[in-house]
């Protein structure tokens, strides 16, 4: 890897933030648009929330997904122009009397891979759209898309070691090598994050505000290592103070070594989610309520895999995870449903009341007697405040309230309107990342060293 100057490749950085500008136009644009198209083609659904029953073009997703494939394809020849790639390093350099190719073929195959997963994804979301896929078909797909990712991280000396928290040191040593089981946990995060973002659905604007806070607060972490000018870095040092050690060991890494391997990831990642923050804010206005357009499972998996993706290739995957903090809630509490303990209805979405407006938590029912097993996970569930049970005076279990993090809320704060309630999610998400950066650079040093 040649040796190349302190700066950032800025070119590239404008350009792709100006290509965000451009996918929040277009999408805004766009989505109305082809709305009649696609009520032609039935790709429609009716607001569950809602007095009304005209029918909302559902999958538009799949318009936002397009914007952004064709933009970060159209981007390639920028990322990779030789003024992108630092001027000073020309594509081909003289080493040891030989000519050689410079050309950073390495990053172009971390692109190519990222944009064939994210293709992979925008088929199995629009797939599941029109077919309603059934879980154990739709779970496996992801794993199978990541593997083009996986691939070029292990071509890269993938590491495949973690550090060890002080506290598990003495029986493991400082670093662990997890080996194959770290590409099995790599694999599974795309699952997670393409599905748990869709499994916190159904309420007007919530796929896609989810997607915008954990895109936000990915550009914040990806701008903390970009090598800034000394005069930038102080409102940086707000963020706390190791924050602070680690800009300032970036900065210097970045003097010593030239642009680094940390700021080429990060920079990666950051072509990769401006143009996503552009799209999702411009399809964010149109399914806002009172929604105009649904995002179907085709947004919901574009974005969770652009996510993987970037958490994969750029090496920050367990940061990222601590971005979807209320998806993990929310998947966890899912799984008695998810998992067939208790049953699980079509729609979890909260119950509507067409009279006052106002949500409530939905309920499931209980046909026959609980098991042993449901019974308890019930109960400690009912003793966290996570849901409220209908029994009758012996104690048998006649209804639950659905197991997600919506009703969670409707439960703790009382029954609200649907605008209401997908503010309060934002909040959720919102403090949800302020709670990770503070565990990435507050509190990491508790349990690690370095
Ligand atoms: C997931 C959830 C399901 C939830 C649904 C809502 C699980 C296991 N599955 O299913 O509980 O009800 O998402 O998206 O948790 N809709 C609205 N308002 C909105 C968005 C969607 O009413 O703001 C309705 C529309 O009728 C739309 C439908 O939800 O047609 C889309 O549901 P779909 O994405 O197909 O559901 P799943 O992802 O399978
Ligand atoms: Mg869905």
């Amino acid at each position: 890897r040649p040796l190349v100057d302190p700066v950032p490749p800025v070119p590239a950085l404008y350009v792709s933030f100006g290509f965000s500008i451009f996918a929040l136009l277009a999408t805004i644009y766009l989505v109305p648009a082809l709305g009649p198209t696609f009520v032609k083609a039935n790709l429609k659904g009716r607001d569950l929330l809602k007095v009304y029953n005209t029918p909302i073009p559902e999958s538009m997703g799949l318009v936002c997904a397009s914007v952004y494939i064709l933009l970060l394809i159209l981007f390639i020849p920028f990322a990779f122009s030789p003024t992108s790639l630092n001027g000073s390093q020309a594509q081909y350099t003289v080493r040891e009397g030989m000519v050689i190719n410079a050309f950073p073929h390495y990053q172009l195959s971390v692109y190519l891979s990222s944009i064939l997963s994210l293709l992979i994804a925008t088929m199995l979301g629009f797939l599941d759209d029109i077919f309603d896929i059934r879980w154990r078909h739709k779970i496996p797909i992801p794993i199978i898309a990541s593997i083009p990712l996986l691939m070029v991280y292990y071509a890269d000396n993938g590491n495949t070691h973690i550090v060890v928290p002080i506290p598990f040191r003495p029986f493991f040593g400082s670093l662990l090598n997890l080996g194959p089981l770290y590409y099995l946990y790599m694999s599974l995060l795309s699952t997670f994050s393409t599905n748990s973002i869709n499994i916190l659905a159904g309420i007007n604007g919530s796929e896609v505000s989810q997607a915008v806070v954990i895109a936000l607060s990915v550009v914040l972490n990806d701008l903390l290592y970009l090598p800034w000018p000394t005069g930038f870095r102080v409102p940086l040092h707000l963020l706390g103070s190791r924050a602070e050690v680690e800009v300032g060991g970036v900065w210097s890494a970045g003097m010593a070594y030239g642009s680094t391997e940390l700021v080429e990831r990060h920079l990666f990642s950051l072509y990769f989610m401006l143009p996503l923050v552009g799209v999702c804010l411009g399809f964010l206005y149109h399914n806002w309520y009172p929604s105009r357009a649904f995002p179907g499972d085709t947004l919901c998996y574009v974005t969770g895999m652009a996510f993987a993706v970037v958490g994969i290739q750029a090496h920050f995957s367990k940061t990222l995870l601590l971005f979807f903090l209320p998806q993990i809630f929310n998947f966890i509490l899912s799984c008695p449903q998810l998992f067939g303990l208790v049953p699980c209805p079509r729609h979890r979405v909260p119950r509507f009341d067409p009279d006052t407006h106002f949500l409530y938590p939905s309920k499931t029912q209980f046909l026959k007697r609980t098991s042993q097993l449901t019974t308890v996970v019930l109960r400690v569930l009912e003793g966290l405040g996570c849901t409220e049970l209908t029994t009758l005076p012996d104690g048998t279990i006649l209804e639950a309230t659905n197991l997600t993090l919506f009703n969670v809320l409707l439960l703790r704060l009382g029954p609200m309107r649907e605008k209401r309630l997908t503010q309060a999610l934002i909040v959720v998400q919102v403090a949800g990342s302020v709670v990770a950066f503070v565990v990435r650079y507050g509190l990491a040093y508790l349990v690690y060293d370095g």
